[in-house]
């Protein structure tokens, strides 16, 4: 099928998606979902965090490339896969609020060189992309759920690099639909959750339930009553592919995230009542942790009102079951290991 021009972007039999990062916790959910749909489905991730692992390599729909997106090596590779594709999801990133604080300038650039490559390449070959920004540009926080209106704060202090380098990308991407007429989609996760989530980008539910399974103590940070609000990787997937199938939504910011607003000591609490253990539940200063230049964050809590109006999209899955998936996955994952 060739719908590159099409007014609306099918995600059905035979349509040949791109998903960058897909070897990834979310990417490989897209693929999952996509695979469901019998799409064909190319994905390039450079297995920094992803792994092939997630993916069922030996689908005849399913093509993988394994190389850095934003090298200039593989610029003409990433060009290929672009002209190939109807439509690009484009995932891949460093993540990591620890990476971000600890190798400012790696993540920084990182986001930039492969930002560029994918939007310069959608441009060319004028194919419709949807890019994975994040909550991280609305700043600190807020005390009320935070809105697409919301302004993008970030200041020079290190963990904001990735905020504003996904801040620049979201602006490459718009730039692409207004100025040259591709259909576009930004989306801004809040936290994501559940199955293929590594503890070791220091995502914190991960973390805690890693730490719950062996007995160690759960580190909550400052008072723990900063809330946050998780969202399940299913339920994510769903709604990468629903915004995808939006035309208002063509252009502009939308939030994805949770509807449980739930304070982190509270998390903890959680995972140590679903993981049956005795882990004991400690507090630390995040300064102690990162060090005085970090940039602490306390609510962040989405309001998805646009994207539940616009496309009907609501999440299906309670924490609690992000929480039970998430233990199983690593329970298993262990005795595999
Ligand atoms: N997980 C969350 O809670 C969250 C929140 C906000 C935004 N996001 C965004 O959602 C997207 C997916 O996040 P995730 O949680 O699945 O992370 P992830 O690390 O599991 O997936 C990203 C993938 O991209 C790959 N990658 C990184 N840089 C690359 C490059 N230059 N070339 C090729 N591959 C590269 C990694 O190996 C990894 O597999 C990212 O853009 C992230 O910034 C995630």
């Amino acid at each position: 099928m060739d719908n590159h021009s099409a007014d609306m972007v099918e995600l059905g039999p035979h349509t040949h998606v791109l998903v960058t990062g897909g070897a990834g916790f979310v990417g490989s959910a897209l693929v999952d979902l996509l695979l469901a749909r019998d799409c064909n489905v190319t994905i390039i991730d450079d297995l920094s965090n992803g792994s092939l692992g997630n993916l069922p390599a030996s689908d005849p729909r399913l093509t993988i490339h394994t190389f850095r997106i934003g090298d200039p090596a593989f610029n003409a590779a990433v060009g290929h896969a672009v002209g190939q594709a109807d439509a690009v999801f484009h995932l891949a990133s460093p993540i990591g609020v620890q990476l971000a604080h600890k190798e400012r300038f790696a993540v920084t650039s990182g986001i930039l060189e492969s930002g560029c490559a994918i939007v310069e390449a959608c441009r060319l070959h004028r194919r419709p992309l949807l890019y994975t920004s994040s909550s991280e540009v609305y700043g600190s926080g807020r005390d009320r759920p935070i809105t697409e209106a919301d302004p993008v704060m970030t200041d020079l202090r290190p963990r904001w690099g990735y905020a504003a380098a996904k801040a620049a990308v979201e602006h490459l991407v718009a730039g692409l639909f207004f100025d040259f007429g591709i259909p576009t989609w930004i989306v801004r996760p809040f936290n994501m959750a559940g199955p293929r989530q590594s503890p070791a980008t220091g995502l914190v539910l991960p973390v805690f339930v890693s730490a719950a399974l062996k007995g160690e103590p759960l580190v909550v940070h400052d008072d723990g009553e900063q809330r946050r609000a998780f969202l399940h990787v299913a339920d994510a997937a769903e709604g990468l592919l629903l915004v995808m199938r939006s035309r208002s939504l063509r252009g502009r910011p939308v939030n994805l995230g949770g509807s449980e607003a739930l304070q982190i000591g509270n998390l903890a609490k959680m995972v140590v009542e679903a993981a049956k253990t005795k882990a004991p539940i400690v507090r630390k200063p995040s300064n102690a942790i990162f060090g005085e230049r970090f940039a602490v964050t306390y609510d962040r809590v989405p309001d998805t009102g646009l994207l539940t109006k616009t496309t009907g999209w609501r999440p299906l899955r309670s924490t609690k079951q992000i929480i039970t998936d998430c233990i199983e996955h690593m329970r298993t994952e262990r005795v595999m290991a």
